[in-house]
Order: structure tokens, then C-alpha cells, then sequence
């Protein structure tokens, strides 16, 4: 059986948290495109040339604890606007979206590049102060930051990710949205799981 969820939208919307409660429902795999990208920009940061990085990418790299920093997340989003870097990491990304037993993928641009194809396309999206309200929720149970540089690094992280060249962040044109602004977040695994099971 292949089956693929494409699942896009800007950070902190909600779509990590709803990939993971899909797929465990249905029993798909899952892949959190971010971590690619964030894997090549945390090695950019330690010098590494991105496109080599990742054009060499090991799977063990997914595994570094700290590829979830704010740090990371924007080295992510500039190596992610490098046309070379995106090239090096498709061919992984579309055999992940078609592999059987069905799976869900999470990025940017998995409806309109990754893979077209997909049985079922969400774009995930909320507001751009409610997203920045529970990344800073997040980051302040970690260590101290304050909201308007969370506000800042959401807003800057939308524009250059909508903004690039190759593969900008837009909806599928045959995507369903859901924002999440107002909702619960079993609230919006629901909206997403009924949206899937339309189409099983
Ligand atoms: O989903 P995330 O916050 O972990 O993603 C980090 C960055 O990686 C994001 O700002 C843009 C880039 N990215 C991308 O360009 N394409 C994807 N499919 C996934 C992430």
C-alpha cells in the first residue's frame, strides 16, 4: 500500500506535533523534513560548507540533540534557500513518500515538489503571534528569551522561507488548510485526521 500525507506550513503551526499523531494512528512512517535542513545548517555553523554537508548527510546526523535550538532553526532556513543543498536532499525525501506501508511527510514544499503525487496534501498554518506565543512557551521552559525576538525570528523565518527562489512555502493548490490559530491541539489532529480519512 503507498499512501502519502504531505504536510506543509510555517514554523510552529503545528504540523510536527500533527505528523506524529497521524502517523502513529495510522501505523505510517514519518519524516520531519525540517531535520535535514537543520542538520545542514547546524554543520554550516560549524563551518562546513552546506552544500557539501549535504550532499554527504548521514543519518546519525538527524539524531544531534541540537538540531531544535533557534540558532539552528535559522541556519536551517538559509541553507534551505541554497538551490544545491535543496537538490542533495530530495531523491531521500520522495523514496521516503512513496515507500509501502504508507507515510507522512512534514515540510515545506512536500505537496508542491516533493511529492505532487501525495493521497492526501494539508497546509498547516495560525497566526504569526500565536505561533511566536507557543515557540516562546516552548523556548522559556528551556532558558531565558523574550517574545518579541521569538516574534522577530517567526516573522523572518516566514519571509525567507515564503520569499526564496527554489521551493518557496506556499499551499498546494489542491491542499486543504488548517489553521490552528483558535484551536486546541486535539482539536487540530482531528480536523487532520477526518481530512484524511476522507480520502482513505
Ligand atoms: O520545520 P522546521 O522548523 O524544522 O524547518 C527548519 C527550516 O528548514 C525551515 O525554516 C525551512 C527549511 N525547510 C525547508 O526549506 N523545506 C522543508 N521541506 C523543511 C524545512
Amino acid at each position: 500500500m503507498i499512501f502519502t500525507i504531505a504536510i506543509d506550513g510555517p514554523a510552529a503551526a503545528g504540523k510536527g506535533t500533527i505528523s506524529k499523531a497521524i502517523a502513529a494512528q495510522l501505523g505510517f512512517a514519518h519524516l520531519d523534513t525540517g531535520l535535514l535542513y537543520r542538520a545542514v545548517g547546524a554543520q554550516m555553523l560549524q563551518g562546513v560548507d552546506p552544500v557539501k554537508a549535504a550532499q554527504s548527510l548521514a543519518p546519525s546526523a538527524l539524531r544531534d540533540t541540537n538540531l531544535r535550538t533557534a540558532e539552528v532553526a535559522n541556519a536551517a532556513s538559509k541553507v534551505a534557500a541554497i538551490p544545491e543543498v535543496r537538490t542533495a536532499l530530495v531523491a531521500f525525501q520522495k523514496s521516503f513518500a512513496r515507500r509501502e506501508g504508507g507515510a507522512v511527510l512534514d515540510g515545506r514544499d512536500i505537496g508542491t515538489v516533493i511529492c505532487p503525487e501525495a493521497e492526501v496534501k494539508l497546509y498547516i498554518t495560525a497566526s504569526a503571534e500565536i505561533r511566536a506565543e507557543r515557540r516562546f512557551k516552548e523556548l522559556s521552559e528551556k532558558g531565558s528569551t523574550d517574545f518579541a525576538t521569538v516574534l522577530a525570528d517567526v516573522q523572518a523565518r516566514d519571509a525567507r522561507d515564503m520569499g526564496r527562489a527554489d521551493s518557496p512555502l506556499r499551499p498546494a493548490a489542491d491542499a486543504v488548510t488548517i489553521d490552528t490559530s483558535d484551536m486546541s491541539i486535539d482539536a487540530a489532529i482531528a480536523a487532520a485526521l477526518a481530512e484524511v480519512e476522507t480520502r482513505r
